[in-house]
């Protein structure tokens, strides 16, 4: 991974706005993105629920016309090219693209088809995918039965089926259990390995932080972040000790109360909790308890955590990503 390398992927103040009939207010989705992708990275791109991932992705795989802007994709132009892009890269999503009453085998091979290979060509990439993927064991069953996870590994399948340059997947692995995410994972970073770049959309902080090695941070159309996980992470100002406090006037007290100490980075609140962002919140912790103690502050729960991106997430927004999305 050579970030000296010309990015695979550069978009320039992208927007996309719908607009609505008469009486409707037109829909802002993409408010101006602007963008960098390096070869071989796994790109995540974090939002919660409407940020506009979903629009954004649309647009660089040419299935949506951007309003304004400008991209550059796989060394092509956006607007110029989409033909030529069309051929480099791959995209899985939100729904997957599986027809659902055929088979994994026949899905590859048709697949492979479409992207001009002959049918013998076509049989032996389907058998190279199935095996990469694991799909074996129910290669030759309705897609339809698939449960969750064997459906995203044939989705991710169909992606790379044409060795595209650049993959897109739109939330791979929402809906996933645990174990089968971390499954996916290893799927992603093996085609990663492979020399694909990978450009993810998703709401989970965690699939962000422990799978992407570079991220921007979307909200309400427009990136408010970016970075790898640890930059965006380090960029917090230390550990938080966050409290709980359900009753509004003892929240605002203990803010005011706890801002003026000079050992304190940063504070917020959001619904029940105030957030202190401190150097060192082990040894602060019996201060802060003393001082809410002295002031008769009431408050239910008192913990520390570690620097998320969740922090980051709340310190651009005012919002948590926790608490706001599905994950
Ligand atoms: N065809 C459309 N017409 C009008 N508004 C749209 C259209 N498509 C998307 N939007 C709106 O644009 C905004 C961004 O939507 P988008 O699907 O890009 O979000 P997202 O980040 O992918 O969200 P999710 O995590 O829920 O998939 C939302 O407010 C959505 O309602
Ligand atoms: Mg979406």
């Amino acid at each position: 991974m050579s970030a000296k390398d010309t990015p695979i992927l550069i978009t320039k103040n992208l927007q996309k706005t719908f607009f609505m009939k008469k009486g409707k207010d037109d829909v802002r989705a993409v408010k101006g993105v602007s963008l960098e992708v390096q070869k071989g990275q796994i790109f995540g791109f974090l939002g919660p629920n409407g940020a506009g991932k979903t629009t954004t992705l649309q647009m660089l795989t040419t299935v949506l016309a951007p309003t304004s802007g400008q991209a550059t994709v796989v060394g092509f132009d956006l607007l110029k090219d989409p033909k030529k892009i069309r051929q480099h890269i791959g995209y899985v999503s939100q729904a997957g693209g599986a027809d659902g009453m055929t088979d994994a085998l026949q899905n590859l091979i048709l697949q492979a088809r479409l992207y001009g290979a002959s049918k013998s060509e076509a049989e032996k990439r389907a058998k190279e995918l199935i095996e990469q993927f694991e799909i074996s064991e129910f290669a030759t069953r309705k897609v339809i039965s698939y449960s969750g996870g064997q459906r995203r590994r044939l989705d991710l399948a169909l992606g790379v089926a044409h060795k595209p340059q650049l993959i897109f997947l739109d939330e791979p692995t929402t809906g996933l259990d645990p174990q089968s995410r971390a499954h996916f994972w290893d799927e992603i970073r093996k085609i990663r390995d492979d020399g694909v770049t990978i450009f993810l959309t998703t709401h989970y902080l965690d699939e962000a932080d422990n799978l992407c090695d570079y991220l921007a941070i979307i909200d309400n159309g427009t990136v408010v972040a970016e970075g790898t996980p640890k930059h965006l992470k380090d960029q917090i100002g230390g550990e938080s000790i966050v409290i709980g406090i359900e009753n509004s006037k003892d929240l605002e007290k203990g803010k005011e109360l706890l801002v003026k100490e000079k050992f304190v980075n940063k504070i917020y609140t959001n619904e029940n909790k105030l957030y202190v962002y401190v150097k060192e919140g082990e040894k602060l912790l019996a201060d802060v308890l003393r001082l809410m103690d002295n002031k008769k502050v009431s408050f239910q729960t008192i913990g520390l955590s570690k620097p998320s991106l969740d922090d980051v997430f709340l310190q651009k927004t005012g919002r948590s990503l926790r608490e706001g999305g599905e994950s």
